[in-house]
């Protein structure tokens, strides 16, 4: 399987790996196992997607049943908003690996650069954007805070690698003034609606391995309501051709418009064959003018914005 090298540890972080948002607690452990079986060796998590212990699950029963060790696996979660204070972030760390039941992460990501008010996990975890009262709280912890509380889970052995995800180039640069451990990877919303050349370029020249999300742009927003009216990627011209040219399906194509330029991709899809295909994207090559024509999409849809849950977490502004 193609892996990208992360900076600092050497690790192989595989190109294409399986996204657990919006997976259901009933199907998680099912999923997972199911996935782990048919070659997925990289699970993207996250406190927030509430499905830590089903995944957790999977993976232990894939363990049981000799499918793989946890040395090939490679485990990424992300810290919550509301966690970013210094003596929150191992306790909530700590909560994670236990719900997954694992000893460490292999990666461990800031989920946003926001800091909200703390929500003890008693009383609601994950706590999501919002107070009991349905408001957002803000917190003032600055991201440096953050960010050295990350690279103690490291001295401690919560996790192998750190990194961020939602950051423009401002606060990447800004982390690198202070980090005594680099990020090493950035995880973004990249799509042919959203291509980021300046921030992937960015991201290469330091040295920072990058995973686009939301791969199949507005597909995966379809279910919450939020893809903007986005008309969907797979019936573009641009994606059916270059999928009919490779005999390949439009969602592959999407998938390797990424990997092909060295950027690990996490879709997630809860079918069993979409499942297969996804794994199955880089058997072929882009032409370089396919690469072109699906990147000229991009008119700077983002899908992804907390701006608009509140104007106060515009970090894209
Ligand atoms: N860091 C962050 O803030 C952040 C934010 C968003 C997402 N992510 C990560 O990125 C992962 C993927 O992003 P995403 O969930 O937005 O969406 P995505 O992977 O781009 O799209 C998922 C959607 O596409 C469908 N699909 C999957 N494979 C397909 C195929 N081969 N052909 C046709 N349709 C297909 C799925 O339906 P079926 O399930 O029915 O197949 C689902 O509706 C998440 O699970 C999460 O791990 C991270």
């Amino acid at each position: 399987m193609s892996s990208i090298e992360l900076k600092g540890t050497g690790q192989k972080m595989p190109l294409v790996g399986f996204g657990l948002w919006k997976v259901t607690n009933e199907t998680c452990a099912d999923t997972v196992y199911n996935a782990i079986k048919v070659g997925y060796r990289l699970f993207d998590g996250a406190g927030d997607y509430g499905n830590e212990k089903e995944a957790g699950e999977g993976v232990r029963r894939a363990i049981a049943d000799g499918l793989v060790k946890r040395e090939d696996l490679f485990i990424t979660s992300k810290l919550w908003n509301t966690f970013h204070a210094r003596e929150h972030v191992k306790p909530t760390t700590q909560l994670q690996l236990d719900l997954w039941g694992l000893e460490y992460f292999d990666l461990f990501l800031i989920h946003f650069p926001i800091s909200l008010q703390y929500v003890d996990p008693k009383h609601r975890f994950p706590p999501g954007w919002t107070g009991d009262d349905g408001r957002v709280h803000l917190q003032n912890t600055p991201l440096q805070e953050t960010w050295q509380a990350l690279e103690e889970l490291v001295d401690a052995g919560l996790t192998r690698n750190i990194g961020l995800s939602n950051t423009s180039g401002s606060i990447i640069l800004d982390v690198l003034k202070y980090a005594r451990i680099q990020p090493s990877v950035l995880q973004v919303e990249i799509h042919p609606y959203l291509t980021q050349e300046a921030l992937v370029s960015l991201a290469k020249t330091l040295g920072i391995a990058i995973t686009a999300y939301s791969s199949f742009g507005p597909q995966g927003w379809i279910e919450l309501d939020m893809d903007k009216g986005a008309a969907s990627l797979f019936e573009h011209k641009a994606v059916a051709s270059a999928a009919q040219h490779h005999g390949k399906t439009p969602a592959q194509v999407l998938l390797r418009w990424a990997t092909q330029r060295d950027i690990a991709v996490v879709p997630k899809s809860n079918n069993a064959t979409r499942l297969l295909e996804n794994l199955d994207c880089d058997s072929f090559n882009l032409d370089e003018e396919e690469i072109k024509a699906i990147s000229s999409l991009n008119f700077n849809l983002r899908l992804n914005n907390p701006a608009e849950i509140d104007p106060h977490l515009a970090i894209f502004a």
